[in-house]
């Protein structure tokens, strides 16, 4: 193998690529030239994003064990994402509170359950069949912010873009934003979820619906906004699997 190419897929490795997905070809060395020329053209980003197919494995393998914020501090486990890589539906929260923080993955306390809930028995009022397993859930930062507080800037920041390739490798039919700040994180919004939810927005050509998170759904004062929760779910489901 010659020295280019071995440096050419040093580069690729360095950046964390476990995989290429095309043949490589490499045209037999010309009789009579001297001089060796380069053969193979440097790659344009977009000849390497065609060359190499992202997977939700090697997302989590190039997240490792994260340092780049300070969340990582004091969390126990990164909670990376949960549920079929080829779901037509994924629901993106904040980030992780203390239990998913203890298992490792999203949304198993009690707003989780609450949002299970929803989900199921939603769909099941609907006469749609789907379950949590069917879907993906993940959250906007991957580490348990301290005290529950809502994630930084910078924070997001850091995270969004192993967000931003969980979706584009899922490529789901639409997602469900839960929140503030997974509103804020995707569609950019500077409106509160009061205004935003319940309308369809979009991002990277893919329908976004925003609505509560279900944190905020189990204070017993919100009544009226697990009606309209349960609402932009309907519609949600109604729109992915009809
Ligand atoms: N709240 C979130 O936003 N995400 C979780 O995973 C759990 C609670």
């Amino acid at each position: 193998m010659s020295n280019d190419l071995i440096n050419h897929l040093k580069f690729y490795r360095d950046l964390g690529f476990k995989e290429l997905d095309i043949p490589v070809s490499i045209p037999p060395p010309a009789a009579e030239s001297v001089e060796a020329s380069p053969v193979v053209a440097p790659p344009t980003s977009a000849a390497q994003a065609a060359a190499v197919k992202d997977t939700l494995q090697i997302i989590q393998d190039d997240i490792g064990d994260c340092t780049r914020c300070g969340l990582h501090e004091g969390r126990n486990k990164i909670v990376f994402g949960d549920g079929n890589p080829n779901a037509k539906l994924v629901f993106v929260g904040e980030g992780p509170g203390a239990d998913e923080d203890a298992q490792g993955i999203p949304f198993v306390g009690r707003a989780g359950q609450l949002l299970t809930d929803m989900i199921e028995k939603t769909a099941v009022g609907e006469g749609i069949t789907v379950k949590r397993p069917d879907i993906y859930i993940c959250n906007v930062v991957k580490c348990r912010p301290p005290g529950n507080r809502a994630p930084e800037a910078d924070e997001m920041a850091t995270c969004g873009q192993f967000l931003e390739r969980q979706l584009k490798n899922i490529q789901p039919k639409a997602i469900c934003v839960l929140g503030a700040t997974a509103a804020k994180a995707l569609l950019n919004s500077t409106i509160g979820i009061t205004k935003m939810r319940g309308e369809w927005h979009e991002w990277n050509d893919i329908p976004v619906m925003p609505t509560f998170h279900p944190s905020y759904l189990l204070r017993a004062y919100n009544k009226e906004a697990k009606r309209l929760a349960w609402e932009d779910l309907k519609k949600v489901l109604h729109y992915v699997y009809d």
